[in-house]
């Protein structure tokens, strides 16, 4: 996989019963049937995996997603979604880490770390989702956090074979508030930096994400940053007019 490959995700979240994931996913499989220009990965609840998966069906650009999973292979773990599960539903992606899970549900950076390592090793890209709080960066505490955020997140896994990471400021998702291009210059080189540091020169086929109020009007500017390799998008995504406008940017 390269980096220069753009991958725009579409985190749909707690959204959409299945006729809605169905309707939007047809909508964007039929505005971007012959997409060239990267890879569109829709991210739906689990229930509406397979209304998804069917509606994007043979469109060439086009892949799945889940936004979480658990590290295990099966068993005793009453509520949670094991990697083979993920495949089995027709997955290649899933997000760890999404700051929803550590912010709201209060998932610890150990844990995104076991299941960063778990479900590469079970076959699935997974996408480590980074970024510091208002507090965090206001306290000058930015390349703290996304260090240990990486180096917890990527502490088991062998390789960077299929590994993305996205940067999404904590306090840019679903406010309204985009970072501004010179703070995703400065977190993206960071997180770049960074991966070289771990993966060597593998660490440059590594796409960085970029997530945060992301919309069509944004999308063009964020997207021609130097190491922004792809788009991280909740409320845009939920329109297949807006975020087909994102892809097309
Ligand atoms: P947003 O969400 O585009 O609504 O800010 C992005 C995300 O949380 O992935």
């Amino acid at each position: 996989m390269s980096a220069s490959t753009t991958l725009f995700a579409a985190n749909w979240k707690m959204n959409k019963t299945r006729v809605e994931a169905a309707a939007t996913a047809s909508d964007l499989a039929a505005r971007l049937n012959d997409f060239h220009a990267g890879e569109v990965l829709l991210i739906p609840g689990f229930t509406c995996l397979e209304a998804a998966r069917s509606a994007i069906a043979g469109v060439p650009a086009f892949s799945l997603g889940a936004q979480d999973v658990y590290p295990a292979e099966k068993g005793a773990f009453t509520g949670e979604v094991a990697p083979g599960q993920l495949l089995d539903a027709g997955c290649a992606y899933v997000l760890t880490g999404h700051s929803e899970r550590r912010h709201v549900l209060g998932e610890a950076d150990e844990f995104v770390g076991r299941k960063t390592a778990f479900a590469a090793a079970a076959g699935l890209k997974p996408i480590l989702c980074v970024g510091e709080t208002l507090p965090e960066r206001q306290g000058g505490r930015l390349e703290e956090v996304l260090t240990r955020q990486l180096a917890t997140g990527c502490a088991e896994i062998s390789s960077s074979e299929g590994l993305a990471i996205a940067y999404e400021p904590v306090w840019a998702i679903g406010t309204g508030v985009t970072a501004t291009i010179q703070d995703i210059v400065q977190a993206h080189a960071f997180v770049r930096g960074w991966l070289a540091s771990r993966f060597g020169a593998n660490g440059d086929s590594v796409r960085i994400l970029y997530g945060g109020s992301v919309t069509p009007k944004n999308a063009r500017d964020i997207l021609a940053v130097d190491n922004v390799n792809g788009v991280l998008v909740g409320g845009a995504s939920l329109d297949a007019e807006s975020f087909a406008a994102i892809c097309l940017a």
